[in-house]
């Protein structure tokens, strides 16, 4: 750049310096116009603070404001509303906790193919005497002894004050001739064999308990006679167990 082109160019900027804070105040100018007239537009809006105490016009923060208007006039009107609504919801609720309670009763109840399955009709005459059934209900075998004159004298006669399991032979029979017990051994849930053991009931080869023929504990682990089920003769011949 030639040195009269930089004098040029130095000499157009301080011009241009000095004329710019003209420039720059006359928005300012047209901005103050424009709040003056809007000043003068809004002069008399009025507000009223709530805070305002009102008398002196002092105005204190410490003043709680009034919702009047926005109250209803009755308070009884209130009371009555509240009383409702309070009424209300509590039928609902406790119209909600019951039909959960009732559903939750359904379905743990036992169904029809279940119900039927709780009570078990055998037919005596099918059994000989001195015979085993081995039955199922509820899951779990049943034992029915058919018993003869010799084992019941035998059941009958025995000193049961003495045994592990005290109980009589006449507290575990309805029928002297029908024994009805769980096929459960009592000592950990086998199944005791017929016709076994040193007392010529029933003999757990789980680990060696010997039931005799009225189901009573005399040796080995076990500690409990075999459990007598709930059971009825509706006829001679006829033995329902449930
Ligand atoms: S389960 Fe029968 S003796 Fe142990």
């Amino acid at each position: 750049m030639s040195v009269p082109t930089r004098l040029s160019t130095a000499i157009s900027r301080q011009a241009a310096r000095q004329t710019l804070p003209a420039v720059r105040a006359a928005p300012l100018g047209v901005q103050q116009q424009k709040r003056t007239r809007a000043d003068a537009s809004t002069s008399h809006a009025e507000f009223n603070s709530p805070f305002t105490r009102g008398t002196s016009g002092k105005k204190d923060t410490t003043v709680i404001p009034s919702f009047k208007k926005y109250r209803s006039g009755s308070e009884t009107n209130n009371k009555v509303f509240q009383y409702f609504m309070v009424g209300a919801f509590g039928g609902l609720s406790a119209l909600g906790a019951k039909n959960t309670v009732q559903d939750f009763l359904v379905n743990m109840s036992a169904s029809a193919d279940v119900l039927a399955q709780a009570k078990v009709e055998v037919d005596l005459a099918s059994i000989p005497e001195g015979k085993n059934v081995i039955i199922k209900w509820r899951g779990k075998p049943v034992f029915i002894r058919h018993r003869t004159a010799d084992e019941i004298k035998e059941a009958d006669e025995t000193k049961w004050e003495s045994l592990r399991d005290p109980q009589a032979d006449s507290e575990r029979v309805k029928k002297p001739e029908w024994l009805i017990m769980l096929g459960v051994c009592t000592h950990l849930g086998c199944v005791p064999i017929g016709e076994a053991g040193d007392f010529g009931g029933w003999f757990c080869p789980c680990h060696g308990s010997h039931y005799d023929i009225s189901g009573r504990i005399r040796k080995g682990p076990a500690p409990l006679n075999l459990e007598v089920p709930e059971y009825d003769f509706p006829e001679d011949t006829s033995l329902v167990i449930g």
